[in-house]
């Protein structure tokens, strides 16, 4: 058995020199493909490790367990080593290609600009909110109408001026005259009495449209806002009270406003309103009136109940006059230089 010894002894060398053989293949391998490609050949069955197993049979029985638990630790060792070494390569991988994929968060750029309302529809808004804080509701109504809204439910006998051609831009739909651009916000009146019950507390902005030639003070598109109230025993004071809240409520405490005679075909008796300024200076804003009785019958609403008041005034021109602007016209070419001072 002494022929046992010197090969048990050769066994552990050539043990000892496939795994420092293995060590340095995986040390060699660059990345994780070459690492992988030498996997069999270093921990597969045909591995020269694996091999070595074979020559166990030709050892002495009892250097046997001794010699397999050594193979088996270089094999661990080995399979360790490479899993360690996968590790590190797959890291490095990771971290190339993260530093490849790197954006650079720093570039600096301007802040995009940001824009703002138009100056009419600020306007628009700032009188909503003050006519809200008084109770009333926002109503809307087309900018195309049909010719009885904007006319003949407020009243406008046939032959009236405002329905003349050269005042109303006319629609070429249905029966001739019979559809319009609306030439105030007023046929809203009618369209809200039409379909809500009162009490009627309703404000109601929006675009209208008469034939005028465009010059600092006219344009053929223009803004108005409606008053319309129905409730039992409206006054004329009412009106007038409604008017005042309203003036102080937009342009100050220094304001004030007064009621002048006037005519509208839709209100009895009517009114137009002006605001006084701190200075004293008067500044006519609208027309308002109590809504006529006939009005209120063609619009389903029994005049014997109720009555009410409404009003009317143009936007463009209040915006005008808060901002000091001094050609409407500059509200429409759309010079962003000019629009963004408000
Ligand atoms: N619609 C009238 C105009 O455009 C203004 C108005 C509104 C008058 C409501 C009385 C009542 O001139």
């Amino acid at each position: 058995m002494s022929a046992g010894v010197p090969d048990a002894v050769a066994l552990a060398a050539d043990a000892r020199s496939c795994t420092e053989a293995a060590l340095a293949a995986i040390a060699d391998a660059a990345d994780v493909a070459a690492l992988a490609a030498v996997r069999p050949e270093l921990l597969g069955k045909g591995s020269p490790l694996s091999g070595l197993r074979r020559r166990l049979g030709s050892l002495a029985p009892a250097a046997r367990p001794a010699a397999g638990r050594a193979l088996s630790e270089a094999l661990a060792a080995v399979e360790a080593r490479y899993t360690e070494r996968l590790d590190e390569l797959r890291a490095a991988e990771r971290r190339a290609q993260l530093e490849a994929e790197r954006l650079d968060l720093t570039e600096l750029h301007e802040p995009p600009p940001v824009g703002r309302l138009h100056v009419i529809t600020q306007t628009q808004r700032r009188l909503e909110d003050v006519f809200c804080a008084m109770g009333y509701t926002v109503a809307e109504g087309p900018e195309i109408e049909t010719e009885w809204h904007n006319f003949g439910a407020l009243n406008f006998p046939p032959g009236h001026p405002a329905r003349d051609m050269y005042d109303t831009l006319y629609v070429d739909h249905g029966s001739p005259g019979s559809t319009l651009l609306r030439t105030h916000t007023s046929p809203v009146q009618v369209r809200v009495m039409q379909t809500r019950p009162p009490p009627l507390y309703v404000v109601a902005p929006g675009r209208c449209y008469r034939q005028d030639t465009a010059d600092a003070t006219h344009m053929p598109v223009f803004h108005q806002i409606e008053g319309l109230v129905v409730d039992e025993g409206i006054t004329l004071g009412d009106l007038a009270g409604a008017i005042e809240t309203f003036t102080t409520a937009y342009f100050g405490p220094g304001f004030t406003s007064r009621l002048r005679p006037s005519y509208f075909p839709f209100t009895e008796p009517s009114a137009e309103f002006d605001v006084q300024r701190p200075d004293g200076t008067w500044l006519e804003l609208g027309g308002s009136g109590m809504v006529h009785p006939s009005v209120l019958e063609v619009c389903g609403v029994d005049p014997e109940r109720w009555s009410g008041f409404a009003f009317g005034f143009g936007i463009d021109r209040l915006a005008m006059l808060r901002y000091g602007i001094d050609d409407l016209r500059d509200l429409w070419t759309n010079d962003v230089s000019f629009l963004e001072q408000f």
